[in-house]
Parts: C-alpha cells; structure tokens; sequence
C-alpha cells in the first residue's frame, strides 16, 4: 500500500515534471541562415569535429553559444552594467544565471535553443570588480577600450557614448532570440535576478534587418559571409574559407600562442571586442551616386552601384566583385561554396600584374583591407576574427532619404553593434585596424598606395573633418584619388571583455 502510494507520488512528479519543461521547444530558431552565409554545423557533426584528432577537447557545452555563431541573430540586446555588490552578483551569478548561460551546442539546434540565449561577458575592471586578479595575458583587454581610441582612429572619443568612456562598465549580457518581447522578458528576469547588485550603464538594441534586407549591414551589403572555418567545430570547409586552429579564437585551445601561460579557468573562453559604429546611411549613398562611375556598356545605375561594391569588395548581394567584377550576380552571391572562392590574384589572365592590377578589386576595398589573401602570399596566420555583430537602429526615415542627411535624433541612430571573437586582442581586432585598415599604404608592395579602409579606416590621430584618400575605386585609373570627405561610420566607442567559459560561473568567478 505504502509502495503503490509513492510510486504514484513519483509518477505525478514526472508527470508535472514532463508538462511543465524548462522551456517551451521552439518552432522558429532564434538565428538567421541566408544562403550567402556559411551553414552551422548540425549537433551531431559539431561533436564529430570536436573529437578529431587534432581538436579532441573542444567543449561545446562549455563555450558560450555566441563566439563560433557569427552575425546570424534575428534579435539581440546588449546590456552594458557595472557590478555594484559583488557578493550578491557572485552569488547570483554561479547558481540562477549560469543555469540561464546558453552553450555553443544548444543554439546548433531550433529543438534546443532556449527562449532567450543568454551569454555573459566581463571586462577587465569586471573581473577587478569581482576580485579576480589573474592575469589574462591581454594587454588591449587589461587597459579598456577608452584607452585604445586613438590607436583605432577614432576621432578623440568626442563621439563616444558617455559609458564606454573610461572604465565603468564591469560587464555585459548578450541576450537573442526572435522577438524582441522574449528579449525584453529575459532582461526582466535576469534584473529581478540580481536587483541592486547590478546597474545599467548602457544598452544597444540590435536586429537584423527587415523583409529581403535580413543579413545585411545598414549600407545594403550581406554581411556575415566570409568567416573563418574552426578546426574542431566546423563540419564542412566551404571554398575559400580560411581555417583556423580553434586557439586563433579561444584562449587556452590548440592554436593559441599563449597557451600555456593562461589561467587554467580562461580555457575555451574568448576575447569579445565590442563597438557600437555609427552608419551614415543617406551620407554613404549621396557619396556613392555622386562618385558613380563611367565604365562603357554600364547604365548609370550600374555605374553607381559598381563605385559602392568596390568600396566594400562585394555587390549589395553579397557576390565579391573579384569573381563578379562588372555586375551583380546573384546567383554567385547565393551560392555559399562559390561566394568566398577567390584569392584577388589572376595568374590565369595573360599579363596580369599582381602588384597593380586592381581590375576586379582595389586594394583598399574593405574586404581585402581586413582580409588580404593572396596579397599576402598564403592565408595569413594569426589574424583572424570570428564576426558576431547586429545591426541596430531603424531603417532610414523618407525625410532622411530626401534630405540626403542623417537625422541627429538619438532615436533615429542605426549602425553596426561589432562583435568581434579571438583568442588574442592585439593579434585580431586591434591589429586588423591598426595595421591593416588603417594603414594608408597597406597593402604592402603594390605601385599605388591603397589608402585607408574606405568603410572602417581612418589614420590614428587625425581629426573628424580630415579628409581620406584612397585609390583603385576608379577600374579606369586606379592611381585617381578619391577623396573621402564624409564619416561614413562613426565611432561611438566601445570595450573589451572575456567571454568566460561557462564552468568558470561557478568557479574562479563566483569565488
Ligand atoms: C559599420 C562598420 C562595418 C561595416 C558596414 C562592415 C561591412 C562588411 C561587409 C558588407 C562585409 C562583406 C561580407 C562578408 O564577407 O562577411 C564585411 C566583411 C568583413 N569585415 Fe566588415 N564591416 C564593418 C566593420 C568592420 C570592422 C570594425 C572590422 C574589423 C576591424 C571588420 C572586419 C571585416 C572582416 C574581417 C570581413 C571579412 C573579410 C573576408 O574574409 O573576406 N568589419 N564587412
């Protein structure tokens, strides 16, 4: 009697237990998948990459779902905050939020993804905050961003939304999903969570772009395409792909020069480099039809849209120009084992002259600036990024379209919420626009100077209005200089943080 009275005890319990889950299975995935960009791989085929030989020991329910995903969220919010308790957010933070943490294997599947995916972030006044006091082995993460901005080139930091300035922000929540209402919700939820221990001090709220803009960036180009394949996670190497071992972008990992001397904890966590750029949407198109081009047997409009896409490298579609070079060819674009299968180099064109022909692409189109390829000789080793930024902000309004001008109402700015993951700051993010971007004469050993990244670069140190030449736009004179007197993306700052691995929740960080 006593036995058949706890067996339907229990079985009540499993039964409420199996009606009331954690979270309701989704029906639609919390990310995007446009054709341009590269696939994740499935559950099953991420776990086989974990264990080849070479990789064995990535773990993917340990490595926050954001770092290997790259831009493919339908929403996500940024929620910037000091730590002002920190023995109540320790305590919060290794029980009730790291059950909230998503992992790397959860998003690879619609069934398993939660209603929000919650990742967390700290920067290195954070972990001072919470009493950490390893070192990372990051000199840009140990001083903040502020105190990079005039090596990036950003114009003072004028522009600069007050709360990345110094050195106030302890942390960020990086919170995805598919609607914005969960997004909201969850933020509740975790604020209730932690009360008082927290304070805001900023939020970026992005989206992707809506109806057929989904995928691409404020300026209309897909975005999110070219990313390098991880050694480890990723299944299939598409055409052109750049792989990189899996510590090029997580601390600790095979691959990562420091290995050896980072914090046992830090394994499998990631460098997050955040920056909330500005996009000058009306600004960028006045320039562009302004500076159409003049090739023969091209529309006008062709002309036009042909100046924009050797600005960036790729038409609106996504199609890289190198492969495309006189018009948009959308079904290259889509064709994801083709759209990233190019090198810049024509050794099958007779007489082609690699260190001056800029035919199919100019050396400073911003996506050879930040990803040189053959200009290099092979693939560059150690200076890769994974992408995982949003666009954020309304589309352009018609009175900003007919004015030619961005609005200056705060509620009207939109641009690009950059996330950028490595395993090392000064070798990925910071290196890419110092020495890359905005280096007016990389790339090196050509005959005409490129000049800076049309979209991103601009000399450390100079000031807003300073104008920025670049050449090769012009397919009929690349020497021609183009004098870029806009800011087409404007800076408003940013941080660096560390993407913890997820076990570290409940260790060295809540200790
Ligand atoms: C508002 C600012 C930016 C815009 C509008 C923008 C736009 C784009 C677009 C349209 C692409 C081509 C699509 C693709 O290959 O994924 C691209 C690629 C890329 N961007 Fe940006 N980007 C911005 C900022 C940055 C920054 C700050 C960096 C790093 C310093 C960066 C690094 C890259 C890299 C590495 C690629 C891939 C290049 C390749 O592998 O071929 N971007 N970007």
């Amino acid at each position: 009697m006593k036995v058949s009275y706890i067996a339907i005890v229990i079985g009540l319990a499993v039964q409420s237990a199996l009606a009331v889950p954690k979270f309701q299975p989704r029906r639609t995935s919390i990310l995007i998948n446009p054709d341009a960009q590269p696939d994740l791989p499935s559950p099953q085929n991420a776990r086989l990459a974990g264990v080849t030989p070479a990789n064995a020991g990535l773990n993917l329910n340990d490595i926050q779902g954001d770092i290997l995903i790259g831009m493919k969220k339908k929403k996500e919010l940024f929620f910037f905050f000091s730590i002002n308790d920190a023995a109540t957010f320790k305590s919060k933070l290794s029980s009730d939020i790291k059950s909230l943490i998503t992992n790397t294997n959860q998003l690879l599947s619609v069934s398993t993804q939660p209603i929000t995916a919650v990742n967390i972030a700290f920067s290195q006044a954070g972990l001072t905050a919470l009493g950490v006091s390893d070192n990372l082995g990051d000199a840009g993460f140990q001083s903040g961003q502020f105190a990079d901005a005039a090596k990036l080139g950003d114009a003072g930091t004028t522009n600069w939304v007050s709360g990345f300035a110094g050195t106030k922000i302890h942390g960020v929540f990086l919170l995805a999903s598919d609607t914005v209402d969960n997004v909201n919700n969850e933020l509740a939820s975790l604020q209730s969570i932690l009360g008082s221990s927290i304070s805001e001090i900023h939020r970026v709220a992005g989206a992707a772009r809506p109806g057929n803009e989904e995928g691409h960036e404020h300026f209309g180009f897909m975005d999110g395409i070219s990313q390098p394949a991880v050694q480890g996670f990723t299944q299939n190497v598409l055409n052109g792909q750049a792989t990189v071992a899996p510590g090029e972008l997580l601390v600790g990992e095979t691959g990562d020069s420091l290995q050896s001397s980072r914090p046992s904890w830090t394994t499998g966590g990631s460098f997050l480099v955040f920056r909330q750029l500005q996009q000058m949407v009306p600004e960028f198109n006045k320039y562009v039809a302004n500076h159409a081009l003049s090739v023969p047997g091209l529309t006008a409009q062709e002309n036009e849209d042909l100046f924009g896409a050797r600005l960036i490298g790729r038409w609106k579609s996504g199609a890289p120009i190198d492969l495309a070079p006189l018009r948009d060819d959308t079904d290259l674009a889509n064709d994801n084992t083709r759209n990233n299968n190019f090198t810049f180099n024509h050794p099958e064109v007779p007489g082609f002259v690699f260190a001056s022909n800029q035919t199919n692409c100019p050396f400073s189109a911003h996506i050879r600036k930040t990803r040189p390829r053959a200009d290099l000789g092979s693939e560059n080793t150690g200076h890769h990024i994974m992408r995982a930024g949003i666009p954020y902000g309304p589309e352009v309004t018609d009175a900003e379209t007919s004015a030619q001008q961005s609005s200056t109402d705060p509620a009207l700015e939109r641009g690009l919420a950059f996330v950028a993951y490595q395993s090392n700051i000064a070798q990925g993010f910071e290196f890419m626009q110092e020495a890359w971007v905005n280096n007016a004469n990389f790339i090196f050993g050509k005959t005409t100077p490129p000049g800076v990244d049309p979209i991103i670069g601009r000399a450390a140190g100079s000031a807003a209005e300073t104008p920025r030449d670049i050449s090769g736009t012009d397919p009929l004179t690349p020497t021609k200089k183009f004098s870029l007197d806009v800011e087409f993306v404007v800076s408003r700052g940013g941080e660096y943080f560390f993407s913890p691995p997820i076990s570290a929740l409940s260790g060295v960080l809540s200790a």
